[in-house]
């Protein structure tokens, strides 16, 4: 760490740099800009007008390659924002110049042996790697700790619908669930993903191909199941809800903008009341009970979390950094590398028709945009188990 001047108080701030200029860099550059721990030292995008139209303060540095950026920035942290496509590449190229943390955003990877060369040569080298899985912090450890404290009894189905594609958005979700029924690997897991060629081609996004729709279901103990629905399967739903369904009763996470927890109880009700109409009368989607009548109410009394959860991982992340933390970083890459295994797992079965145990098929790869090939050489649109 390289002590700076800030204002007019002497501060010890570990430095930031940023790979990626796009959208969501915004988010984590808000994020180092509101905590008292990092600074921002330099940024790096491959894309020359995107690196001079940057709005940054005076004495953050601009490089066009991460090589170069981290030589003359050397920065504690390093933050991966780029396609998911060069996540696994920009990630490894930063650990060899040995920063304390790099944080790369979701999916870790597009090919499961990419997530695994991210996580072992961030373990050779001594630097701790996170995956932005960020719903992980909040909404999610409040999720897991409604859960624990047994306000719905024991958990039997958790269910997670989530607009976008399997890789990309559902990733957040069933990193979700797999963290609120106890980040257990399944020893099976059944997976269908379905693509929607336009004018003969599979449409691209982040540098893969990009599914329409996909399901993926697993159980991470014999008596609970999990269930991921994506694209068309999550239409009219907001980005993420979550629904846990109890021997006792249920919470819902209607969406994740305001992270509230609702709860309902079995015995006040003997059919809780979940559905309405669209505004638009075009469909259907589960809302607030305060809204329609119902007996679901705030599972939540506390007081939401001050900072967001990006603020909130980055406190965390300097903790452990300075020593303070003696247990991991919730988004600590070895729960993403399973999450990643899941999803493995979940396009070999979509492709083989038959569950896949997310262990064995560590060694029976399919990257995703191999799978895609084999879909536009087939002239199928759909790979389904169902
Ligand atoms: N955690 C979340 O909630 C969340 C939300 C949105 C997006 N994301 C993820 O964030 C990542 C970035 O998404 P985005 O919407 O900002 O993308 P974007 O396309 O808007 O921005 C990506 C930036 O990376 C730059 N870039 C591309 N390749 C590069 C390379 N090799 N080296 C340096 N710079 C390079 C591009 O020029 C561009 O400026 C994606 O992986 C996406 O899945 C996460």
């Amino acid at each position: 760490m390289i002590a700076e001047q800030n204002g007019a108080q002497n501060q010890s701030k570990f430095r930031a740099a940023v790979i990626g200029l796009g959208r969501m860099s915004k988010c984590h550059l808000e994020a180092i800009a509101s905590s008292c721990a990092f600074s921002l030292v330099a940024v790096c995008d491959a894309d020359g007008d995107t690196l001079r139209r940057a709005i940054l303060a005076d004495d953050v540095l601009r490089f066009s390659d991460v090589e170069s950026m981290m030589r003359a920035a050397q920065p504690d942290l390093v933050i991966v924002v780029t396609p998911d496509a060069w996540h696994a590449e920009n990630t490894v190229s930063a650990a060899a110049f040995r920063p304390r943390a790099i944080i790369c955003e979701k999916p870790m990877s597009v090919d499961y042996r990419d997530a695994v060369r991210m996580v072992e040569t961030c373990d050779q080298l001594g630097v701790h790697l996170l995956i932005n899985h960020q719903r992980r912090i909040s909404p999610g450890q409040r999720g897991r700790t409604l859960i624990s404290s047994g306000i719905i009894g024991e958990p039997i189905e958790l269910e997670a619908y989530c607009a976008g594609q399997l890789l990309s958005d559902g990733t957040h979700a069933i990193d979700f669930l797999f963290y609120l029924s106890g980040d257990v690997l399944p020893s099976d897991v059944y997976g269908a993903v379905f693509f929607s060629p336009h004018e003969g081609q599979i449409p691209q996004r982040y540098g893969h191909s990009a599914d329409c729709a996909g399901c993926v279901f697993w159980r991470p103990i014999p008596s609970t199941g999990c269930r991921v629905f994506t694209g068309s399967f999550a239409q009219r739903t907001p980005y993420m809800q979550v629904r846990v369904r109890g021997t006792t009763g249920d919470l819902w996470l209607p969406g994740d903008i305001d992270q509230k927890w609702y709860v309902h109880h079995h015995t006040t009700s003997a059919k809780p009341r979940t559905h309405a109409a669209s505004p638009d009368n075009n469909g259907w989607y589960l809302v607030p009970s305060e809204t329609v009548g119902g007996d679901w109410h705030l599972a939540d009394s506390s007081p939401s979390a001050a900072s967001n959860a990006m603020t909130q991982s980055l406190d965390l992340l300097a903790d452990l950094l300075s020593g303070e933390a003696s247990t991991s970083h919730p988004l600590d890459a070895h729960n993403a590398l399973n999450v990643q295994a899941i999803i493995n797992a979940a396009y070999l079965s979509a492709a083989t028709n038959a569950p896949v145990c997310p262990v064995l098929s560590r060694e029976a790869t399919i990257p995703f945009n191999q799978l895609t090939l084999r879909a536009e050489a087939d002239h199928k649109a759909s790979f389904s188990i169902l």
